[in-house]
């Protein structure tokens, strides 16, 4: 017994993952990956793929117009490299984490295209050449949609207009052939527990944490109407990333929320999946069984569709989870890895699940 907490303590997930054909994986803090000896040998020994939790966005790898500062997330790629590990790419365009002079300057249409073209092109060439074959994905553009299924009022939309979402997988795709490139968001928490409590917009009509049919969403409609045009005007899309960040027994049902991405010929999979609880209900047996289901739930539904090969977890322990602190301390203990990065039943519950797919 105490061998096998010794052994799942350093990780286990990463070979059943590679027998499941499962791109398996956490968001990554590169402080935590150079002085953690735990953080890396979980990360080293559950991981296919990895990603990198902040250090890719505009703001930190672009700080100035004509300076890129690729350091910590170069330290994360090359370790990802030296692990045998693929990188999904996180994030090119998105609307917060914008550096001062993006956000402060005056654009026109051209101008803003002009900058997001030479950023876009900057950062994968940048990886693509550093690094040949590791960084295989790309979260392209992320959360451009309001929950009404308006686009999201970004300086991005205000500026270039409805086609800057077109235009940045296009500068993706011309930068490098080879890599699959992804629309990215969420669709699972704008209940009252979820996104209202944290922005105060409004939940959607008709949506529920548990809503699964994309069409009741307006949100995910709105993002199927784009995807479907772009796939029929031949725009360079791949897929499609839920972020599921859900809440505790609350996962959508992933299947049922893509079962459109499929017919288009595209991919989905989860892409910063966390299980939301509740801090006043605590870490403790009960809620580490529900937490432990929940994951299984997202994992399960990605091992079930022929289009999903990819989950990957934000964040390694609830050390360094993002959830606290941007909830105010509301939700927390959203990660398989408990703050002194001890494995909790969602690891054993995972790797059974996992184990069970690779005899599958
Ligand atoms: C979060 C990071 O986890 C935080 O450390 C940071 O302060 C804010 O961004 N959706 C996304 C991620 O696509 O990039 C966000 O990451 C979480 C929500």
């Amino acid at each position: 017994m105490l061998l096998a907490t010794v052994i799942i303590a350093a990780g286990c997930l990463r070979a059943p993952a590679e027998e499941a054909d499962l791109n398996f994986g956490y968001a990554l803090d590169p402080f935590a990956l150079a002085s953690i000896p735990q953080y890396q040998a979980i990360v080293a020994n559950d991981a296919t793929m990895v990603t990198v939790e902040n250090y890719m966005k505009w703001g930190l790898i672009h700080p100035n117009p004509s300076t890129y500062d690729f350091t910590l997330a170069d330290q994360i790629v090359a370790t990802a490299q030296a692990n045998g590990q693929q990188v999904r790419g996180h994030v090119l365009v998105w609307h917060t984490q914008l550096p001062g002079w993006l956000t402060n300057g005056t654009w026109t249409r051209d101008s803003l295209l002009a900058v997001m073209e030479d950023h876009i092109t900057t950062v994968v060439t940048h990886f693509r050449d550093n690094f040949p074959g590791v960084v295989t994905h790309w979260d392209v553009v992320n959360e451009a949609f309001n929950p009404d299924g308006s686009r999201r009022d970004t300086i991005f939309q205000q500026v270039i207009g409805d086609d800057y979402i077109e235009k940045a997988f296009a500068f993706a795709r011309a930068a490098d052939p080879d890599i699959s490139l992804f629309y990215n968001d969420f669709y699972d928490d704008f209940s009252l527990a979820g996104e209202t409590l944290l922005t105060g917009v409004p939940a959607g009509p008709g949506a529920t944490p548990t809503q699964s049919d994309c069409a009741q969403l307006p949100k995910c409609a709105a993002t199927q109407a784009m995807l479907t045009d772009f796939v029929a005007r031949g725009v360079p899309i791949d897929g499609l990333g839920f972020q599921a960040h859900v809440l505790l027994g609350q996962a959508p049902d992933y299947v049922e929320l893509a079962d459109w991405v499929g017919p288009l010929g595209l991919e989905w999979a989860a892409t910063e999946l966390d299980v939301k609880v509740l801090s006043s209900l605590g870490d403790n047996s009960a809620t580490r069984s529900a937490h432990a289901d929940t994951f299984v739930s997202v994992l399960d539904d990605c091992l079930e569709s022929d289009r999903c090969d990819t989950v990957i977890l934000w964040g390694v322990g609830d050390a360094h989870s993002w959830l606290p602190g941007f909830t105010n301390g509301l939700f927390d203990y959203g990660l398989i890895y408990d703050d002194d990065y001890l494995p909790k039943l969602a690891v054993v519950k995972m790797f059974e699940r996992l184990e069970a797919a690779s005899v599958d």
